[in-house]
């Protein structure tokens, strides 16, 4: 039905039924693991039997996933890290090649070195901006982007084409941009991948990951992977990511405009060494992000001198929590160096919350100028 809807329309309503007198807008969570069955007929195609592969909370927002994403079925996982797994081990056998991104989530990179280079399946790594190997051979690549925490963009339309060219699937985790800032599948993608724990749902109080495709035999390959595997989230956090969808596209807009008036104050503040916002006009991601994206994201990346430097910075801000995630509406810091990522010491990821944008940027203005103090 929402076809045609701006962002917000279509966030309050994506998923639910239509209105029925004396019902709730979204219905509540079920919360069953099993269901009576029909004595002579035992399980029916259709009616719900077991909870892993069986619930209706599960269904409501993965059609509303499935809308927001342009068009594609959905289906929910435990987490971000359940969704990646699930389309690699979906996707790759023993022999094939996957390419995946150098600069993205390291857990993505830690489950290709654990469990697929172990299996034969050949990992190869290539940095978010390029230079891309050739695809010959390639069975999936693997696209972040806006890539966490360095932000830098591809360009999904044209990595789509050659992919495709070198019969390669593409697959692209849209965690940092959301359904409301980027569609892949409209790119060219195969299959979207996302975090669900990030700015989708924003109140930092679930854990949940999807998968979108178009395409018949992907879903099915999905499907039993997840509901063999049961890597599947609980009906109350689908409930509750349900309910938190409504507010996307405000807590979203908030967001940008937060990060844009951060971005502008770091680049003018001494004490930063390096700054990334593909907002910026100046960001060398700027006119692909702008090409391709629907939106900018809440998060800005930026350098400060030492480790030591970002400690001074979290203690004199008042309103900035360290905290890793992002997303949420709270705003949070995280040093990325400290959970293994491949960044400088002072690298910070910070994660634009909700607040009010002139207390944002006088917080964190005031709290660089105690770190060079
Ligand atoms: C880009 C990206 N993909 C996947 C994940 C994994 O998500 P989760 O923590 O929900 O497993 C994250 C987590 O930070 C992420 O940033």
């Amino acid at each position: 039905m929402i076809g045609g809807y701006g962002d917000g329309t279509r966030s309050v309503r994506a998923g639910l039924p239509d209105p029925v007198p004396g019902q709730p807008f979204l219905p509540g969570p079920v919360l069953a693991s099993t269901y009576p069955l029909d004595p002579e007929t035992g399980p029916v195609p259709g009616v719900d039997g077991y909870g892993r592969p069986d619930n209706a909370t599960r269904r409501r927002l993965e059609a509303a996933l499935g809308e927001l994403e342009g068009g594609g079925q959905c289906l929910l996982l435990a987490s971000g890290m359940a969704a990646v797994s699930a389309v690699l081990f979906a996707t790759l056998r023993t022999g094939d090649r996957v390419l995946l991104p150098a600069d993205g989530y390291y857990q993505t990179r830690e489950v290709a070195r654990a469990e697929l280079s172990s299996r034969g399946v050949e990992v190869t790594l290539a940095p978010t901006a390029g230079p891309y190997p050739d695809f010959d051979g390639v069975r999936l690549v693997l696209l972040e982007t806006p890539a966490n925490p360095g932000l830098d963009v591809c360009d999904i339309a044209e990595l789509a084409r050659a992919a495709h060219a070198a019969g390669a699937l593409v697959a692209v985790d849209n965690t940092t941009a959301t359904p409301l800032g980027q569609r892949p599948l409209d790119l060219g993608a195969d299959i979207v991948l996302a975090s669900g724990t990030k700015a989708l749902t924003g109140h930092s109080d679930l854990l949940l990951g999807y998968v979108v495709t178009r395409d018949p035999d992907l879903l099915s390959a999905v499907r039993s992977w997840r509901d063999t595997t049961g890597a599947i989230p609980g009906a109350f956090d689908a409930w509750l990511a349900h309910r938190s969808l409504a507010t996307l596209d405000i807590r979203l807009a908030r967001q940008t405009e937060n990060a844009a008036a951060i971005a502008a104050a770091l680049a003018v503040h001494p004490t930063v060494d390096s700054l990334r916002w593909p907002g910026l006009e100046t960001d060398v991601a700027h006119a692909v992000a702008s090409k391709q994206m629907r939106r900018f994201p809440g998060v800005v990346t930026f350098t400060l001198p030492s480790a030591g430097a970002v400690v001074r910075f979290l203690k004199a801000s008042r309103l900035v929590i360290a905290a890793t995630s992002f997303g949420g509406l709270h705003t949070t810091a995280d040093r990325r160096a400290q959970w293994g990522d491949d960044t400088p010491e002072g690298l910070v990821r910070l994660s634009c919350g909700i607040e009010d944008t002139a207390d944002l940027v006088a917080d964190i203005t005031s709290a660089l100028n105690a770190v060079s103090a």
